[in-house]
């Protein structure tokens, strides 16, 4: 039985993905510094999957925890998820998003150096393409100066992978995720934003619960057929089901190059007001909604050309935007 390491396993897709990799019999060690996660969340992986993973409360910006944790645990393999990803905040505290999101990762790859093992999987983000020139956006588009200390921590994070690979031997994928909303059909496990939410679909379930007053639509001005801009929705559980294939890629030797970047989302882009009306169909709630400014730094329109991950990693996504939103609002329900 294989050993994946899992950082920020806690997290919302680390959850996810966790879960993915005990139904299939990984066994898995969870690292967590719970800044942005709960415990509990250890406890609802383990009713889920009947399995409790390992875990240990590491914060991975101190180098010699990280040593010692290697020193102790012999792993096959990891996904690195732990990073900050509030946008607005990176822009507040650029450091402390390059020293937790960059010093992490280097300390990682210093240990994956050093002890031989191969196998590592990024959490990337579609903002590294910025407002693409041609959409849907393949991986071989260009990667745009980030907008953000956030964004340039992924960008950042790429190439740091990717000299490695090639310095080092060390096998990788970039993952690059479009927008991922909803929640485990269980309903154990989901998203838990600290405060406002900052990302609209926990905005839409928390104004429907009424934690919110009103959902701001931000900007109805864009070039789209609605004025309101446009991304790609995926469902988390498909997303994680990504890492597994891109986990067993490596884990098979079946990677073309040693570093390999992957676009995951579901090819298909969806207007603010049109995750309004599928909310509202899919929950029979009704939203209260305004127009309002658009946000700073927002890009018009971002959806995937998922041609290369469905080929390559031998994937695709499986659920509907309408079963993402619905799992989104049980999930919401579910924290009364
Ligand atoms: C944001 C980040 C992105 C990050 C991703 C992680 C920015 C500029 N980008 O993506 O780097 O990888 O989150 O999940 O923050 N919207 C509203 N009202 C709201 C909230 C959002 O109209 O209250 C709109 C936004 O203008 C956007 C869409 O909904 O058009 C999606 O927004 P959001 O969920 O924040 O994701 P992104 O901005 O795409």
């Amino acid at each position: 039985m294989k050993t994946i390491l899992v950082t920020g396993g806690l997290g919302f897709i680390g959850s996810h993905t966790v879960v993915e990799l005990q139904n299939i019999g990984f066994n898995v060690i969870i690292i967590d510094d719970l800044s942005n996660s709960k415990i509990r969340v250890l406890d609802s992986i383990t009713e889920i999957t009947g399995k409790k993973p390992t875990f240990h409360k590491i914060d991975l910006r101190n180098k010699e925890t990280v040593k010692s944790f290697f020193d102790t645990n012999s792993i096959d393999g990891i996904i690195h998820f732990a990073a900050f990803k509030a946008v607005g905040e990176s822009v507040q505290n650029p450091l402390d998003y390059y020293e937790n999101n960059i010093g992490s990762l280097v300390y990682l790859l210093q240990e994956m150096r050093d002890r031989k093992i191969d196998n590592f999987i990024f959490s990337s983000s579609c903002t590294v393409y910025g407002q693409a020139d041609e959409l849907p956006i393949t991986e071989k588009a260009p990667i745009k100066p980030a907008e953000s200390p956030y964004g340039n921590t992924k960008q950042i994070g790429e190439e740091i992978i990717k000299d490695t690979c090639k310095a080092n031997g060390l096998n990788a994928i970039a993952l690059r995720y479009f927008n991922p909303i909803g929640a485990h059909d269980s309903v154990k496990i989901g998203e838990l934003p600290l405060g406002v939410p900052q990302n609209l679909i926990p905005y839409v379930t928390q104004t429907a619960a009424g934690i919110r007053e009103q959902l701001s639509v931000f900007g109805d001005d864009y070039d789209t057929p609605d004025g309101t801009a446009i991304r790609d929705y995926i469902h988390v559980v498909d997303l994680a089901k990504a890492h597994i294939s891109a986990l067993q890629r490596l884990l098979n030797k079946e990677n073309k190059n040693n570093f390999e970047c992957f676009n995951v989302g579901t090819g298909t882009g969806t207007s603010v007001l049109e995750i309004i009306q599928a909310f509202e169909n899919a929950t029979t709630q009704k939203l209260n909604y305004k127009i309002v400014e658009r946000r700073e730094g927002d890009i018009t329109s971002a959806y995937a050309d998922t041609t290369i991950a469905n080929k390559e990693l031998n994937w695709k996504t499986e659920k509907t935007l309408e079963e993402a939103l619905k799992s989104a609002w049980e999930w919401q329900e579910n924290q009364k």
